[in-house]
């Protein structure tokens, strides 16, 4: 196994948060970090908890696929919320992960990653980082929210499986040069403290902008599989509530969940 760079010391020095990072529980081994901050999350664990891993055995991917977690590699953390706000909050967390691993890549890595709806992040359209945000509510209101982030740094794509959604990429493949994991995590949770101070203080509208800005998806032609057929057409944005908006034959259609194609990029 390659060595660990996840020291809790090393990882603090330098991050300024008020919530993200007030506690961390660190693995060698774990089965998936989301599936353990799950259990703390239902135990009641402090918010702003930070699971992090260094090689997952059952990574856990949306839509029920599998996340490949090589060991020492990449970057595999869960970070646990416990947001005020009601479930139409929701979809801002997922889109506030993805825009702070864009932007957190920008500054740490210089390379210029991008979010496909809804927050897969990608380098000229390969994928190395995918968000699984789970949540608890009550009624209408959040308990718990827990935001899962796989992201491909140092390893080799050649680890990593081919899907029929096209072959992953890492940073480091991408830049041609060793990436620093701890830099990198280091930024990214200052980044998700940012943004969830944003969303707690009404100023939520800023993510949706800052992922109109960062987006791979807005301005192309997409198609998207749906229970009753295929839907294609032109994204022109997306809503408060996250949703894509596509321009289609039919008039203007809005997508909630699932997996899109780029038709021309
Ligand atoms: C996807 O693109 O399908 C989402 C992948 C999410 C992977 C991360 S790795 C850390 C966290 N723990 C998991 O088991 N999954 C998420």
């Amino acid at each position: 196994m390659a060595g660990s760079d996840w020291d809790e010391k090393k990882i603090k020095e330098g991050l300024n948060t008020e919530v993200v990072g007030t506690r961390f529980e660190i693995f060698q081994e774990i089965d998936s970090t989301n599936h353990h901050a799950m259990e703390l999350a239902s135990g009641g664990v402090e918010e702003g908890t930070v699971v992090l891993a260094e090689w997952q055995t059952e990574g856990r991917g949306r839509l029920g696929r599998e996340w490949v977690s090589p060991s020492g590699v990449g970057i595999y953390v869960t970070v646990i919320l416990h947001p005020e706000g009601g479930i139409a909050q929701l979809p801002k967390y997922t889109l506030l992960a993805g825009v702070a691993v864009a932007e957190a890549v920008r500054e740490v890595a210089g390379l210029p990653a991008e979010i496909k709806w809804p927050n897969d992040v990608l380098i000229d359209g390969k994928k190395f980082c995918g968000i699984l945000e789970e949540s608890f509510v009550s009624g209408s209101k959040i308990k718990y929210v827990i935001i899962g982030i796989g992201i491909n740094v140092n390893t080799d794509p050649a680890d990593l499986p081919v899907t029929p959604r096209g072959a992953p990429t890492s940073l480091k493949a991408e830049k041609g040069e060793h990436v620093d994991r701890v830099e990198l995590l280091r930024s990214v949770l200052q980044k998700l403290d940012t943004g969830y101070t944003e969303i707690r203080t009404g100023n939520g509208e800023n993510i949706i902008h800052k992922w109109r800005g960062l987006s791979a998806t807005l301005g192309h032609k997409v198609r998207v599989e749906l229970s009753g057929g295929t839907l294609e057409g032109q994204a022109v944005d997306i809503d408060d509530d996250g949703g894509l908006l596509i321009s289609a034959e039919g008039g203007m259609q809005k997508v909630t969940a699932g997996d899109i194609i780029i038709v021309n990029s």
